[in-house]
């Protein structure tokens, strides 16, 4: 494809430098964003009478036949050209002519590519958040089936104190509530027009930015061209949020890995998100839960890539930027399929109530119950930690649990003790005593349970 910038030079550069300089393998996934934006810069420019009317119409026209072609396959992008924005006027041109050629008054490539990407993240950030809310969805059901399942609450990875699954489970959809309020709001600062920056210093045409930024949906414009063309922080913020989102799929994952092992056996995956092994017959493997994990790392690296790349750069537009689209890409691809997969997982896996209750049994989580019980009769709470630290070492000397351990043996450790004591150690009352706002008990679940939906429905 012959250079646009044939002129200054001679226009001919190594086949390597072309390549090297070529951006169209990543970024021909803009070529929607960059003719509606160029659509509407027709429509401006016609209608501040910097071109006509008829040559506006003559464009707008073109330019949505070349969309409807590649978005029928018709026309296919050429890859040895040198990006998406030079392609599309390049086929433009060679339709309409000197006509085609007048589209690129008050405009630059630099204020092109950043109104594309802007275009092209807020609609990502928007699959993005609606598949999070999927998952929330599925995972607050999940939380409803469970709600009455205890299990041991874990700090340290030991056990602590009994909870429900259903709690647990909620925990994930508040994070995740979190990152869709972190993508809504980076949404606002990108969802501002840069159109009209031009190379970096404005123009000296007539333009109306405004009237370019509302025909696209934008909420604003910026208000200086330099930052205008050197701004991506909004590739950054996106980046950032998504690590959070991915950190919190992660830690998710991570539980999944855990309980679905034969040493917890808390959940049963279904087979149509685990693997086998090409040589143990007795495996299920939790890839699915894995690969989340690991693409994870994948994400950081696209923040710190990006970061790094934006570090040093001095005002305004420098090539490097054009290393900014492929982290930002690759996170959202790697962000909306970890989502995707994780909502299939976790609506598809059941879990195991008795093996929940077994563990929830055998670890003395019931001990601060104990303490608070004796707190309840009169005992300062140190001294009644003391006393419950006291039975419980008697207890895995002898093998006792706290809900069966003889009345007498309680009372040798304290006279405080009665009939009492085997209410305030059942683990069902441990859990649904714990009626604090945000805590373990069935209607606690159950209000968080209502709160995430409506939640849901508002957004
Ligand atoms: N492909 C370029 C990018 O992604 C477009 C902007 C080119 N601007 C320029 N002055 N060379 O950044």
């Amino acid at each position: 494809m012959a250079k646009m910038w044939e002129g200054r030079t001679s226009g001919e550069t190594s086949k390597i430098a072309d390549d090297f300089n070529s951006s169209i393998k990543f970024d021909s996934k803009m070529y929607r964003q960059d003719i509606t934006g160029s659509m509407a810069h027709a429509a401006m420019l016609s209608a501040q009478n910097i071109i006509s009317a008829e040559e506006s119409e003559k464009i707008i026209d073109c330019l949505g036949e070349i969309l409807a072609e590649i978005e029928s396959g018709k026309l296919s992008v050429d890859m040895t050209a040198e990006d998406i924005h030079m392609f599309v006027e390049q086929i433009l041109t060679e339709r309409i002519g000197d006509t085609g050629k007048k589209l690129h008054t008050a405009r630059s490539r630099n204020d092109q590519v950043a109104l594309d990407i802007r275009m092209y993240l807020r609609d990502e950030a928007e699959e993005i958040s609606n598949l999070t809310k999927e998952l929330i969805s599925v995972i607050a059901d999940k939380a409803d089936e469970y709600k009455d399942a205890i299990m041991p609450g874990y700090t340290h990875l030991q056990r602590a104190q009994p909870i429900t699954f259903g709690h647990h489970l909620m925990a994930y959809t508040m994070m995740l509530l979190r990152d869709i309020d972190r993508i809504a709001d980076c949404k606002k600062r990108m969802n501002i027009s840069p159109i009209g920056s031009c190379a970096l210093a404005g123009t000296t045409y007539n333009t109306d930015r405004d009237f370019e930024a509302g025909k696209l949906g934008f909420d604003g414009i910026c208000l200086n061209s330099i930052d205008g063309v050197s701004d991506r922080d909004f590739c950054a913020e996106l980046l950032g949020a998504l690590s959070i989102l991915m950190m919190h799929l992660s830690r998710f994952s991570e539980e999944i890995v855990l309980w679905s092992s034969w040493e917890f056996k808390f959940i049963e995956l279904s087979d149509a998100f685990t693997t086998g092994s090409s040589i143990m017959p007795q495996k299920k493997n939790p890839d699915m839960a894995e690969l989340i994990r690991g693409k994870t790392g994948r994400v950081y690296g696209d923040l710190i890539g990006l970061l790094t790349t934006l570090k040093g750069l001095p005002l305004a537009y420098n090539k490097d930027m054009q290393e900014d689209k492929e982290s930002v890409f690759d996170a959202c691809d790697t962000a909306k399929m970890c989502l995707r997969v994780m909502t299939g997982m976790v609506s598809t896996m059941t879990a195991v109530p008795e093996n929940m209750k077994k563990a929830a049994q055998s670890g003395f989580i019931n001990a601060t119950d104990m303490a608070d019980y004796l707190v309840n009769k009169g005992l300062p709470f140190r001294d009644a930690y003391k006393i419950s630290g006291r039975i419980v070492a008697e207890c895995i000397k002898t093998g006792e649990v706290l809900e069966t351990l003889p009345l007498s043996v309680y009372k040798s450790f304290s006279d405080k003790f009665d009939e009492g004591i085997y209410a305030a150690v059942d683990l069902g009352s441990c859990v649904n005593r714990r009626i604090s706002a945000g805590g373990t008990s069935v209607a606690s679940v159950e209000s968080q349970i209502a709160f995430v939906k409506s939640m849901l429905k508002n957004e």
